[in-house]
């Protein structure tokens, strides 16, 4: 779909060019040909050509062909029924500044990252929390705007495994240049098997007193399956393989999880999550080592 888009769009620019260059020959040619005398009858003859000629007829049809095209493409972009294998459902909420993603037939949910299998058709019902987001991953496909209160849909599909990076694009807040979607799209089997891992993963609670503070701290808002059921904040149970921290302000790395537990309002000023200075340096540690373990 994103080969198609790109195909409109330089069809486009092509066909703006020429009009371009036409035009601009034509004033040319005008301004340094001789002058010559012509009757008032035959200079409303040579205007109502010009009206009628590049006025009416020639952007009908530019509109037309333009129309035809950009019209095919975006019925092909559509999430309309399919005949054999059925589509991956997949709902994306975006959130001030992160993004919620859930496979509703396997209660699978994770954050800011989007895995898919290759090769087949993905439709994405997009919807906000807060304000007008817009998702898009412009190597896969169109941009859809994330409303709140209403539910759109887009399909994309990856034609080959690999790394693709999204981006809400519509402005919605001091930190939506991060807003980055990480979306990976795997081979049928690595997909399977890592949607059975993330079903099955069995996540055992935080003991002692660090685990007292996540679940009276983080648990309130973070969901870990099985751990914590918060709903308002991004669900952590596979934050330990996610590959960027904060919706792509970070690389995740060894240490990156305690570094954002300590310096997120400074990495991402503004973002919903209240500071940790009161917690133990030594308990924040227990819970970010905790956090980096959960990689199903
Ligand atoms: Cu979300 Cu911009």
């Amino acid at each position: 779909m994103a080969r198609e888009v790109a195909l409109l769009w330089w069809l486009m620019c092509g066909f703006a060019g020429l009009v371009l260059v036409v035009v601009s020959a034509l004033w040319i040619y005008a301004m340094r040909r001789a002058p010559r005398e012509i009757t008032p009858e035959q200079a409303k003859r040579i205007n109502l050509r010009w009206l009628v000629g590049g006025g009416i007829l020639l952007p009908s049809l530019s509109i037309t062909v333009l129309l035809l095209f950009g019209g095919s493409i975006g019925e092909r972009m559509l999430p309309l029924p399919l005949l054999g294998e059925q589509p991956l459902r997949v709902e994306i909420t975006g959130h001030q500044w992160w993004w919620e993603v859930r496979y509703p037939d396997s209660g699978v949910v994770t954050a800011n990252q989007l895995h898919i299998p290759a090769g087949r058709p993905v439709d994405l019902q997009v919807s906000s929390a807060d304000v007008i987001h817009s998702f898009w991953v412009p190597r896969l496909g169109g941009k859809i705007d994330m409303v709140p209160g209403r539910d759109n849909r887009i399909r994309l599909q990856a034609d080959e495994p690999g790394v693709y990076r999204g981006q809400c694009s519509e402005f919605c807040g001091t930190q939506h240049s991060h807003m980055i979607l990480h979306v990976q799209a795997h081979t049928d089997d690595d997909f399977n098997a890592w949607l059975k891992a993330r079903q099955d993963a069995q996540i055992s609670p935080l003991a002692g007193a660090a685990g007292e503070i996540y679940a009276t701290r983080c648990g309130t808002c973070h969901r870990v399956a099985g751990v914590s059921a918060g709903q308002r904040a991004p669900d952590l149970s596979d934050l330990g393989s996610r590959p960027m921290l904060g919706s792509g302000v970070l690389t995740n790395e060894p240490g990156s999880i305690l570094t954002w537990l300590r310096e997120h309002q400074r990495l991402k000023p503004g973002n919903a999550m209240p500071l940790h200075e009161d917690i133990d340096p030594a308990h924040l540690q227990t819970i970010a080592t905790w956090l980096e373990g959960l990689k199903p």
